[in-house]
């Protein structure tokens, strides 16, 4: 019960000390589960055991809470139909396209943080705010403020509240128990899918913008393949609105947090991103030019991954790789303690941009910030590309420092966040 009671407020703090130095550990918390550490298993489960192992209830249900039609949670022929069209509609070679977006928003952040020089700066918040005015316009291209900060409140319930762990969802209980957390949170729920359906109703009759946004892809997808019906494509839009946002700020927040703990770091990397711009925000083609940055957002989500935790369920009674699957236990795959391991790495624990400057070898299956196999995050590029924007645009801009006395304490909520937040000081580089 005690583990449960933990677990609730934060997972993180349930990983015993031995994940960082064992490849798999077993044990019974309600249902039996498998913590696996181990890449080869890892490998052999996300690549070719997908169906033995399917995603586990703890995702399946919260995704379900707010959005039931939705790709996360899908699995079989509904997950076939879905992932082809959402994958296309941010597709790597989409990016150009939208890279100007994400340019307009690091400028827009950059005015943001001049404007507040001089008292500490919530940079979770900040990030949040940034990113969401970008999948928003990417995802809805709706110009009225006042409508997405609706929709964006109806969202944060989800990542603030619903998604949330309960000590229900690690015991496998029914979904008739209500989790507390959840109780109350349907009309809010309801109301923010009310929103969606009526963008999506109002674009049907008025037709596709110019450029066609994220929306719109879905809709095409809907004339090719009638399967997928307005329930699909606006509970994916959802998970499209909250994924595409979230992750990609807590990535930003801690790499920001990360490059403030580092002064040195942080001050070549602002070298080579004014060298590269010269005052402008950074764009598509600069990124290029702009190694440091780039480790250094590798480096974060390696140490600070924003979704530390894959969750799958096995459907089978077998032994793979040495341990003895049997049919329902829980499998957890922590991300975190993985890419943290003495097994895989060295000075796991440090701050070490240069381990991705593509002198030392990586182990692929013990670094998957976006998980791996069939079901790999579809915005790895998109998330990547974004945040290689706004990190050097701001790195340029400003030199961030540590507020004494307030060290981030990483917890798992739905994402990776600060329980006490990440303030930096900002001071503008002339
Ligand atoms: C730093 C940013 C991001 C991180 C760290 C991240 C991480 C992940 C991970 C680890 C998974 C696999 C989950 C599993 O196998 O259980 C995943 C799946 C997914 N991600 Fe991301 N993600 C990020 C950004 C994005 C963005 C920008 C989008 C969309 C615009 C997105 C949409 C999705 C979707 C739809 C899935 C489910 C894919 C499927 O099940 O087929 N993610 N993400």
């Amino acid at each position: 019960m005690q583990a449960l009671r933990i677990a609730q407020w934060n997972f993180l703090e349930l990983l015993p000390k031995s994940c960082l130095t064992e490849p798999v550990i077993s044990g019974q918390a309600g249902a039996a589960f498998h913590m696996v550490m181990d890449p080869p298993l890892i490998r052999e489960l996300l690549n070719n055991r997908v169906k033995d192992f399917r995603k586990g209830n703890l995702i399946v249900d919260l995704f379900r809470s707010v959005a039931k039609e939705n790709i996360v949670s899908a699995h079989g022929a509904t997950w076939e139909k879905l992932r082809p069209p959402m994958a296309k509609a941010i597709h790597i070679s989409t990016l150009k396209n939208f890279s100007n977006v994400f340019s307009e928003a690091a400028e827009a952040a950059a005015t943001h943080i001049s404007k507040h020089l001089g008292t500490p700066l919530d940079i979770e918040s900040q990030m949040t705010q940034t990113t969401f005015e970008v999948i928003a316009k990417l995802a809805l291209t709706e110009s009225d403020p006042q409508f997405m900060n609706t929709v964006q409140r109806a969202l944060g319930t989800f990542t603030t509240e619903i998604a949330r762990f309960s000590p229900l969802d690690f015991l496998d209980a029914p979904n008739w128990l209500p989790r507390p957390n959840r109780v109350g949170l349907s009309p809010t729920i309801a109301y923010g899918q009310k929103l969606v359906d009526s963008v999506i109703s109002t674009r049907k009759q008025n037709g596709p913008q110019s450029p066609p946004d994220i929306l719109d892809k879905l809709l095409e997808a809907q004339v090719a393949d009638p399967f997928i019906t307005d329930a699909h494509i606006r509970d994916n839009l959802n998970v499209m609105l909250i994924a595409g946002h979230d992750t990609t700020a807590r990535t930003l927040s801690w790499a920001l947090y990360l490059a403030a703990f580092d002064p040195a770091v942080q001050e070549a990397a602002s070298a080579e991103a004014r060298a590269v711009l010269q005052g402008r925000p950074a764009g598509f083609d600069d990124v290029q030019n702009l190694p440091l940055t780039q480790q250094i957002i590798k480096e974060t989500m390696g140490l600070y991954l924003s979704f530390p935790l894959l969750v799958r369920k096995s459907l089978v009674s077998e032994t793979i790789g040495g341990v003895d699957f049997r049919k329902n236990d829980q499998v957890l795959i922590p991300l975190y303690a993985l890419h943290r391991s003495h097994l895989h790495w060295d000075e796991p624990d440090s701050f070490r941009p240069s381990r991705f400057d593509g002198t030392t070898k990586i182990n692929k299956y013990a670094y998957l910030p976006f998980g791996g196999g069939p079901r790999i995050c579809i915005g790895a590029s998109f998330a990547q590309l974004q945040s290689q924007i706004q990190l050097a645009t701001l790195l340029s801009r400003f030199r961030f420092s540590l507020i004494e006395g307030r060290p981030p304490q990483p917890k798992l909520s739905f994402s990776l966040i600060s329980r006490n937040g990440i303030h930096l000081n900002a001071e503008p580089i002339s």
